[in-house]
């Protein structure tokens, strides 16, 4: 393919897979696999590398995000981020329609919209093209999260059509379904990191990492609910969605066009009850004013506008009996005690369970056997017993006691002062802290030993033939053949066996595995503390597991973005004789444990931070890459720490300015080239 076929097939590509991207994630109707949009994927990102400068803006490759360090440039938002009046009553609701009637005369409409839980974002678009995203911070001011904001696969980087105003700026709200909530922190209890507390939380803490490439696995999404500009297409809200939607823009469905406080109010009991529905969170409906002529006379306060408010809708709480208090123990070893509760309605579902959390909660609610207890769901997806009704409890009632011994394999549990939850130690003796492990081990970010999921790797565990990672590469075909288990579902029971071809896979999968790069191997073996980015971090410093397992602590801590605790964590695991034992096993099966060196790799640059500013030759994804690959780190603001600044022609008057400051020497593409040895 020559130059400008080339050009065109980007061109085509980028088109097509912004398309199918609307299909899936905004529309979920695709037209094609997953395989064949990969394959398409996969095509322009091979092609944009090869003739770097040709990527468009709107390019979709850029939805995998970066693993460069940002930091968010405060920005000014054009036009206010203001806040919305609540109102937890139908009464305040009629006053509101009242004062607005009163202003503006009878003949308005109202548009209910769900009040989504997220973290609100403004996104402007010149020309069509995405070019900014800036949170609310304090309402005048807010966070540049541009690049997170574009790994969002329902945030068009390109509208669609031709009638969009030039100048626009579109507000939703950006946050987490409750299944991308629920698969996160599972990752993070496994990784020994605290689960966020709910998906809001969860949202805006992905929004504001540093890297945009972590943010894209976050699976975020959004919904636009405002829109700004001189010249838009209609002058209601309601035509404004209708028009987005043409854009490619995501709007809810359910919002509504109605006349009547009782429209609206049997809107919002609809939601209060079909809330539970929705494969996200909202917190309750609100309500605006449609025609935008009437809004301007309306007019704002200086904290909200006067033409919407917002009904907020109350936690729902039943009282229901404690029956009894169970304790489970996680794939960490952490021990938390669940409540079994007499069956009780609540919003929508039937709730038998509530959590418990830890022993603090359990002594601050004073919790008694057999108490009547008011169970509320809130932001969270397990229930919580918020509150005891005291006066219903007999004389003589025992309080509920935190057990002592773990009641899987019977140590006893342990409990770190600084901490709230209990463990049990027995690491290797406990079997859902193993099967933990080993689900942990062959999972996709893991060794991506996807024939073996967490229901075959049960059965095989629950045979008696691994005990920890290491029995994996001792597998054999004739081992597993013909292994069963019987599965409840529902009523019936099922029974699984391992055929010849699945048996034949599992083996092939594991044997596959031994390819897999050492930052992942490392990642694998499950170390208290060390996630992905941190087993990467390890890898690259140490470069094999030998120089890793004798590095002390000042060495550990020595490397940028390793702490004490992750620093003792690695010692603590890897002084241990059964760690020691697997480390040798996986070594003798011939798994990678060190880094493979990258052809024209170099230390030339090592631990220099430099920053890259201005336009160059070669592309600047080029030039990061080749940053990484000789050792350098790179940054993106400049500060005292900054090595040198990688300059081109048209760099920024501001990082001039603090090279100045600084004194960080400016160097050119030419001599970057020539101190690494490219030219
Ligand atoms: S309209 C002038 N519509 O609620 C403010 N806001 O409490 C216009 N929110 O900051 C906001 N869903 O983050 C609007 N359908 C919706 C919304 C919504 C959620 C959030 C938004 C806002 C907050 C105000």
């Amino acid at each position: 393919m020559d130059k400008s076929d080339a050009i065109k097939r980007i061109n085509e590509l980028t088109a097509q897979l912004q398309r199918h991207n609307y299909n899936y994630y905004v529309l979920h109707q695709p037209e094609i696999s997953d395989y064949d949009y990969d394959m398409l994927m996969k095509e322009l990102q091979r092609l944009e590398s090869e003739y770097p400068g040709h990527a468009l803006p709107d390019s979709p490759t850029q939805r995998v995000g970066s693993d460069i360090d940002q930091s968010f440039e405060q920005v000014k938002h054009p036009t206010p981020m203001l806040s919305l009046d609540n109102t937890y009553n139908e009464q305040e609701l009629k006053d509101f329609d009242q004062r607005v009637k009163k202003e503006v005369g009878e003949e308005l409409s109202y548009v209910c919209e769900l009040k989504y839980d997220g973290v609100a974002i403004g996104l402007h678009y010149e020309n069509g093209l995405l070019t900014r995203a800036v949170t609310r911070g304090d309402g005048v001011q807010g966070d540049d999260v541009t690049e997170n904001v574009k790994t969002i696969r329902s945030i068009p980087l390109r509208l669609q059509g031709d009638d969009y105003p030039d100048q626009l700026e579109v507000r939703g709200e950006i946050f987490m379904p409750h299944k991308s909530f629920e698969r996160l922190n599972e990752v993070r209890q496994k990784e020994g990191k605290t689960p966020f507390a709910n998906p809001r939380n969860s949202a805006a803490g992905s929004l504001k990492m540093q890297k945009s490439s972590q943010v894209a696995q976050r699976s975020l999404d959004c919904f636009i609910y405002q829109f700004i500009s001189n010249d838009l297409p209609s002058d209601t809200q309601m035509g404004n969605l209708e028009k987005a939607k043409e854009w490619g823009i995501k709007v809810s469905e359910h919002s509504i066009k109605c006349k009547t406080i009782d429209e609206i109010l049997a809107f919002i009991e609809e939601w209060d009850t079909r809330r539970s529905e929705l494969p996200y969170d909202i917190d309750g409906v609100v309500v605006k004013v449609n025609e935008y002529a009437l809004r301007d006379e309306l007019g704002t306060t200086a904290k909200s506008p006067r033409w919407a408010i917002s009904y907020k809708f109350k936690a729902d709480s039943v009282k229901t009996r404690l029956k009894s208090v169970d304790f489970q123990v996680g794939r960490t070893g952490a021990v938390t005690p669940v409540a079994n509760l007499e069956p009780v309605l609540l919003a929508g579902t039937t709730v038998k369970r509530a959590s418990l959390h830890n022993e603090d909660i359990i002594k601050n609610l004073d919790l008694r056997e057999n108490d009547m207890v008011f169970v509320e769901k809130g932001g969270e997806i397990i229930p919580k017993i918020t509150d005891v009704d005291k006066e219903a409890r007999k004389e003589e009632s025992r309080p509920v006691t935190f057990i002592s011994h773990c009641p899987e394999c019977g140590s006893k549990l342990r409990k770190n002062p600084e901490e709230a939850a209990h463990y049990c130690p027995s690491e290797t003796g406990c079997p859902p802290q193993i099967k933990g492990r080993l689900h942990h081990f062959i999972s996709r970010k893991a060794m991506n030993i996807d024939s073996l999921g967490e229901g075959k790797i049960e059965v095989i565990y629950d045979a008696g033939l691994i005990r920890n990672v290491a029995d994996l590469y001792d597998l054999e075909k004739e081992d597993i053949l013909g292994l069963k288990k019987d599965y409840h579902d529902g009523e019936k029971v099922r029974t699984v066996s391992f055929q010849e071809k699945t048996s034949e896979n599992i083996i092939k999968g594991i044997q596959a595995s031994k390819e897999i790069p050492f930052e992942r191997v490392l990642y694998a073996l499950g170390v208290r503390f060390v996630g992905a980015t941190v087993a990467k971090k390890l890898a690259q410093e140490f470069k094999n597991i030998d120089l890793l397992m004798q590095a002390g602590k000042e060495t550990l801590v020595s490397v940028d973005e390793i702490g004490e605790r992750i620093a003792e964590s690695v010692i603590d695991y890897f002084s241990r004789p059964e760690h020691q034992k697997i480390v040798e096993r996986l070594k003798k099966a011939g798994l990678k444990l060190e880094v493979e060196q990258q052809e024209g790799a170099s230390d030339s640059l090592k631990d220099k931070r430099i920053v890259i500013s201005g336009v160059f030759e070669k592309s600047r994804d080029e030039l990061k890459q080749l940053v990484e690959m000789h050792g350098g780190r790179n940054v993106s603001s400049v500060s005292s720490k900054t090595d040198f600044i990688l300059a081109g022609e048209n760099m920024g008057d501001s990082k001039r300015k603090k090279a100045e400051t600084h004194s960080v020497p400016l160097i050119s593409e030419k001599e970057f080239l020539e101190m690494i040895g490219e030219e």
